[in-house]
C-alpha cells in the first residue's frame, strides 16, 4: 500500500478544525468577561480609596486631572488628584467645578447623565469622534478637557472671557460660532447653559478613562489646535 501523506487525511484536517475552534471559542469567552472588567465603571469609594480603575466614577469630576507620559507603559495616562511620582494617580489634589466643591455621588452621575443624553441628541458624533467612533470632520473629543488651548494660558479660554476651563468650554458649547478658532467651525446646536454642564462633565469624566494611550499622540498634536 501506498504511504498516504498526514496532510490529505481528512480526519487530520477534521480534528485540526475541532481543536482550533474549540480553544478560540474558550479565548474569545475569556476575553469577553476580561473586557467587561476592565470596562466596568469604578465607584465613589475606589476614587476614595485610590483604587485606580480604566473608567473611574462620575464624582471623578472632584479631581484635577492631568496627563502624563508613562516611562513604564510608553504612553501619557490620565493622573486623578496628583501623581505620585512614579506614574500614578494619587486621588488626593481636588478642583472646584463649576465653583462648587465635592459633587456627590447623585448630583455628579445625574450631570454626567444629562451630558451623555445631550452628546446624543445633539450628535456630536456627527462631527467628532468620542473614543475613536463617530465622524471625522472635528477634532476627536476623548481627551478635550486636557487640550491645553482650554487652560488659563491657552488659546480658547481667554477668548471666552472665561476664568475656568469648565466655564470656557461651556461657553463655547453655547456659543460656538462666536468663537471661530480653527479652520472649521462649530455650528451653534442650540445647547442650554444645563446641557453644557452637562456635556462638560461627560468630556471631563471621558478624559479620565484610561484608553492606553488613545488618541495616539495626543499631546504631539496640539500644535494643530487654533489652526497653527
Ligand atoms: C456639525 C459638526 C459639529 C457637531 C455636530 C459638533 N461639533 Fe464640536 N466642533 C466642530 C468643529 C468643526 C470644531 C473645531 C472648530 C473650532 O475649534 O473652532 C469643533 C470643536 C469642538 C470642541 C473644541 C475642541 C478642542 O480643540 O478642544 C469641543 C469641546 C466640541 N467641539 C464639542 C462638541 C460637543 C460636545 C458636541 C455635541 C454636543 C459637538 N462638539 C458637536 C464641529 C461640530
Amino acid at each position: 500500500m501506498a504511504n498516504k501523506s498526514v496532510w490529505s487525511d481528512n480526519r487530520f484536517w477534521a480534528r485540526s478544525a475541532a481543536w482550533i475552534s474549540g480553544f478560540a471559542s474558550v479565548l474569545l469567552i475569556w476575553l469577553t468577561f476580561d473586557t467587561s472588567v476592565q470596562i466596568s465603571m469604578g465607584t465613589d469609594s475606589d476614587l476614595k480609596n485610590g483604587v485606580t480603575k480604566r473608567v473611574p466614577a462620575p464624582t471623578v469630576i472632584n479631581y484635577k486631572i492631568t496627563y502624563e507620559m508613562s516611562a513604564k507603559r510608553g504612553h501619557e495616562v490620565p493622573i486623578i488628584g496628583g501623581n505620585d511620582g512614579k506614574g500614578m494617580s494619587l486621588f488626593q489634589e481636588k478642583e472646584k467645578f463649576f465653583g462648587k466643591d465635592d459633587w456627590s455621588e447623585k448630583e455628579a452621575a445625574e450631570m454626567l447623565h444629562l451630558g451623555k443624553l445631550a452628546s446624543q441628541t445633539k450628535n456630536c458624533m456627527n462631527c467628532h469622534t468620542l473614543l475613536g467612533n463617530g465622524a471625522y470632520y472635528a477634532p476627536d473629543l476623548t481627551k478635550a478637557w486636557l487640550d491645553p488651548a482650554w487652560s488659563s494660558t491657552g488659546a480658547l479660554q481667554p477668548m471666552t472671557g472665561k476664568t475656568t476651563k469648565e466655564e470656557a468650554m461651556a461657553e463655547f458649547l453655547q456659543h460656538p460660532s462666536k468663537y471661530p478658532t480653527h479652520a472649521r467651525m462649530m455650528p451653534n446646536l442650540g445647547i442650554t447653559e444645563k446641557e453644557a454642564r452637562g456635556l462638560v462633565a461627560f468630556l471631563k469624566h471621558m478624559s479620565s478613562i484610561d484608553t492606553n494611550g488613545f488618541p495616539r499622540n495626543f499631546g504631539k498634536m496640539q500644535g494643530a489646535v487654533n489652526g497653527k
